[in-house]
């Protein structure tokens, strides 16, 4: 992206909630996981990725449920950061189960994937302690933000949701809901 286009892409993007059927292609999902929480740099052996994180401790992981995306099989997966690699979590069509889980929104079944935000506080307690919480909060925020702009500067559309129902959501993901638990969702497809 150019300054001109970054700053297009910044001043267009909107939430959409009106999706094609026709399907994300492979490397549209791939491009929109790297620009959204992938590693972009490598500081004294550490690396970075595109989003801040509070002391580089990386609270937030990312899943991935595939719904319609060419050369994907549908099902639950997790975004292995350092290989750039879909982990299956379980396979299998949870288009109307993730509608459910969000409160009956029926553009989270008819979208490409929808990429869910878990937090591992722990992570972060030995050096911040009680500011743990939020600033895992805000780090899902940076996140999300990068996945809406991933999103549009490929002529895709994305919504962020923050209305799921936790337990359900949790156990869809294969976490238990304490240690690690979903703090946000984005729909990402083809916009209709
Ligand atoms: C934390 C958060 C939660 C949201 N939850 C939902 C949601 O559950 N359903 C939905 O359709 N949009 C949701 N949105 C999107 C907002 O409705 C949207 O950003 C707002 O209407 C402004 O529109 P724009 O994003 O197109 O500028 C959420 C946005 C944020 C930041």
């Amino acid at each position: 992206m150019t300054g001109e286009g970054a700053a297009r892409t910044i001043a267009d993007r909107r939430s959409t909630r009106s999706y094609s059927s026709e399907p994300m292609r492979e490397v549209e999902l791939a491009t929109v996981l790297m620009l959204t929480t992938g590693i972009s740099a490598d500081r004294w052996g550490n690396a970075r990725r595109t989003a801040p994180s509070s002391g580089a401790l990386y609270p937030i992981e990312t899943y991935v449920v595939v719904h319609n995306v060419d050369g994907i099989a549908r099902g639950v997966y997790h975004y292995a950061i350092r290989d750039h690699e879909l982990e299956l979590v379980r396979a299998g069509d949870f288009r109307s189960a993730v509608v459910d889980q969000a409160i009956g929104q029926e553009f989270l079944g008819e979208c490409g994937a929808v990429l869910f935000l878990t937090q591992i506080v722990q992570r972060m307690r030995p050096k911040y302690q009680d500011r743990s919480y939020r600033y895992g909060l805000l780090e899902a925020g940076h996140i999300g933000e990068n996945g809406y702009l991933a999103a549009a500067a490929q002529g895709l559309g994305a919504c962020g949701v923050g209305a799921f129902m936790d337990d359900q959501i949790n156990e869809m993901l294969g976490v238990d809901g304490v240690e690690e638990a979903a703090v946000y969702m984005l729909a990402i497809g083809r916009p209709a």
